[in-house]
């Protein structure tokens, strides 16, 4: 459908029918070639504002996927490169392909629900990428709450966001028909597919990191006239701001 080595139609259409978790299982052998899997372009934009090579010990790939970020991120650590998703055969792709990737820092994979990271303060760095959409709003505050427990204090969480585009754009409408369906999915099938877009933006987003003791930048300059309107946040944890203990999930 994207590409010739990528899933067809009704291969896509048994994904979007099962879990998330269990949807990416399945895609995970093909999602290289699916326009899911973060461009380099967007990548190279990012890396812009994570710093030179070496210079921090470790980073965090929140819902790695098949570890499109690893090429970016390792060069950057000393120590450790860790990524976690809760689909163990995207996993499996990227323990197959971090060998070939750039740097020497171990590269650690670990399956697990962000939602449930249970980190603390181990990582200079958090990055997330093509993943937004997988959390819905009910979840964020804990989704930032677990990102902040994760980093050391001075740690920053970097990703690409944008603001709401013009409720009369192509992106707005094209979303909102996407999401539309989507919750029209998820009312007729159990369980659902998480994915929506025009998630975690700006300035909500900013806000919500303020409000878990994060001081945040806003990149407006990261990218080409193709992208324009994209933005790279980076968030960084203040010093002497306590971790909050994981909370029962759902509260
Ligand atoms: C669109 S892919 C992006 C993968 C990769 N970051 C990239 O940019 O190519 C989204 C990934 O998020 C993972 N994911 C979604 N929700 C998750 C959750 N709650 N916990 C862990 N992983 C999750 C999926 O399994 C999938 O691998």
């Amino acid at each position: 459908m994207f590409h010739p080595q990528g899933p067809t139609f009704w291969e896509l259409a048994e994904q979007c029918l099962s879990s998330t978790e269990r949807g990416y299982d399945l895609l995970a052998p093909k999602f290289e070639y699916t326009p899911f899997r973060t461009p380099d372009e967007i990548l190279d934009g990012l890396a812009k504002y994570l710093g030179p090579p070496r210079s921090i010990d470790a980073a965090l790939d929140i819902c790695c996927g098949t570890g499109a970020a690893m090429r970016i991120l390792r060069p950057l650590c000393r120590e450790r490169v860790v990524g976690i998703d809760f689909s163990q055969r995207m996993l499996d792709v990227a323990r197959q392909r971090f060998p070939d990737e750039a740097g020497q820092a171990p590269v650690e994979l670990v399956r697990g629900d962000v939602l449930d990271m249970q980190f603390h303060e181990e990582f200079d760095l958090a990055v997330t990428v093509g993943s937004l959409g997988h959390i819905l709003p009910k979840d964020e505050p804990r989704f930032v709450e677990r990102i902040a427990a994760a980093l050391r204090p001075g740690g920053r969480f970097a990703f690409v966001t944008c603001h709401m585009p013009p409720w009369y754009s192509r992106q707005y409408l094209l979303s909102r028909g996407f999401n539309a369906a989507m919750h029209v999915r998820n009312a007729l099938v159990r369980p659902p597919f998480v994915m929506f877009y025009l998630t975690f933006l700006l300035p909500q987003a900013k806000i919500l990191l303020e409000r878990h003791g994060f001081d945040v930048a806003v990149h407006n300059e990261a990218f080409s006239e193709r992208l324009r309107g994209l933005e790279v946040v980076v968030a960084t944890k203040q010093a002497g701001q306590d971790s909050v203990a994981p909370a029962t999930r759902g509260q």
